[in-house]
């Protein structure tokens, strides 16, 4: 076995560039004229925002934020820490959390929480993955890219240990 690698594909490039032209069409449609802010969650969600956003052709803004709900490994911790803050404002705006992955959902309901605390107009969530399965709190998610089994994946932005983010695919995490 030796150490933790990427092993079978769990979503192609080709796969991943279809679905996210899809969302990429409902965002416009939805928001076309509402100036939205994407917000992408570090570090996770930065190759899903970079080609996300490239497919939604409307007036929008852009803007990061970075939690930490993940010690090491591959279970959520439960706990969620602010690493970063977002650089603008968002009171009287339309916000649009691009998040990676849903798991237990923790990390996704603390920051809808934080954010509505702004008073934006509206908070919606898009997420690439859903491991519907694994949710221990109830959320809505408005967009989702691909809803996966309970497997840990690395690739397209999602990390083990740090590593493997680069990958241009999503493969599931073997010998773990
Ligand atoms: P949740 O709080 O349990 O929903 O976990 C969400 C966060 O856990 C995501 O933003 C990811 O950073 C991380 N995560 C959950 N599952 C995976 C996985 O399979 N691979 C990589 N990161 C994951």
């Amino acid at each position: 076995m030796g150490e933790p690698h990427p092993g079978r594909v769990v979503i192609g490039e080709p796969e991943l560039r279809g679905r996210i032209a899809e969302l990429g069409q409902a965002i416009a449609r939805d928001y076309a004229g509402r100036e939205p802010v994407l917000v992408g969650v570090l570090q996770g969600a930065f190759m899903f925002m970079a080609d996300l956003v490239r497919t939604i052709p409307i007036d929008l803004a852009t803007d990061f934020i970075s939690l930490s709900s993940y010690e090491a490994g591959t279970r959520s911790s439960g706990r969620v820490r602010l690493v970063s803050d977002l650089s603008i404002p968002i009171a009287d705006r339309h916000v649009l959390i691009v998040e990676d992955i849903v798991d237990t959902g923790l990390t996704l309901a603390h920051l809808k929480k934080n954010l509505e605390a702004r008073r934006p107009k509206s908070v919606r969530a898009c997420v690439l993955a859903d491991k519907a399965e694994r949710r221990q709190v109830e959320i809505t998610l408005d967009y989702v890219g691909f809803t996966i089994p309970d497997v840990y994946v690395v690739g397209y932005g999602f990390d083990y240990g740090g590593l493997y983010r680069n990958l241009p695919y999503v493969a599931a995490l073997e010998g773990a």
